[in-house]
């Protein structure tokens, strides 16, 4: 490639990682205003249903049923509401964990997404001890999530296995999705969720690999480098 070819992509390779530095912080600061003002308003929405409840226990006379159904009715809104913030703000900022390690923040991740596929088996091999900068790991983090579902939602997968490998001689992070399911049609083509892993792959100096077929599995890969 000419250098100033070179050179305009070095900057624009720059540009890029600011802008994905600016929207990280500004997502973690939408995500904890939703914590700090829905957190505590869906708090007294429940307190208050108690008390409702408990006072409907001294009605009597017509009206009582449909009151109970109502009092059900906001209870089982007010939980999904609820249930409803948290992922979104997970989805915002999922690493509000803190100190957690990658290979544990990943663990975690695994655990949640079996929980919505229940009938699908999902297996972490992860290397302890394997860190990088935060955005390198939140965006390890955004493509493992990012690719399971996809091999879920897409592939139908019943097996998934992730892998985190520390590739010493090279100093780089391989993460690796791989499923067993029917694989990428003919006419697949990237939408925002693998252009996000792309862009926020090459903005941290890594690679990313979109899925591709190797006796039956369908794999991809992102690498990322140590710091
Ligand atoms: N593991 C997989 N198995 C089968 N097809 C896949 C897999 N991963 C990706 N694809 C195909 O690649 C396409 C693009 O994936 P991508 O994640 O970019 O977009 P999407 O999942 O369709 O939408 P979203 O923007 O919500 O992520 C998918 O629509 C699907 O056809
Ligand atoms: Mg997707």
């Amino acid at each position: 490639m000419p250098s100033h070819l070179q050179a305009q992509r070095a900057e624009n390779d720059l540009l890029q990682a600011r802008l994905i530095n600016l929207s990280e912080a500004e997502r973690a600061a939408i995500a904890s205003d939703l914590h700090d003002e829905m957190g505590p308003l869906l708090f007294a929405v429940r307190a208050a249903v108690q008390q409702a409840e408990a006072a409907a226990t001294q009605v009597t006379g017509p009206g009582l049923a449909q009151l109970n159904e109502a009092l059900d009715a906001i209870a089982r809104h007010a939980a999904e509401v609820q249930r409803g913030t948290r992922d979104a703000i997970n989805d915002l900022r999922p690493m509000l964990a803190g100190d957690a390690s990658l290979s544990e923040l990943l663990e975690e991740l695994v655990a949640s997404l079996s929980e919505i596929a229940p009938e699908g088996r999902i297996t972490l091999s992860a290397d302890k001890g394997v860190s990088t900068s935060h955005l390198g790991e939140l965006s390890i983090y955004r493509f493992v999530r990012e690719s399971v579902l996809n091999a879920l939602r897409h592939g139908q997968a019943d097996h998934i296995r992730v892998s985190l490998k520390l590739l010493r001689g090279s100093g780089a992070i391989v993460t690796r999705v791989a499923d067993n399911g029917i694989g990428p049609g003919l006419n697949a083509s990237p939408s925002m969720g693998q252009i996000g892993i792309r862009d926020r792959a090459r903005a941290l100096g890594g690679t990313y690999l979109p899925p591709w077929r190797d006796e039956g599995w369908t794999l991809t890969e992102l690498r990322m480098p140590l710091e």
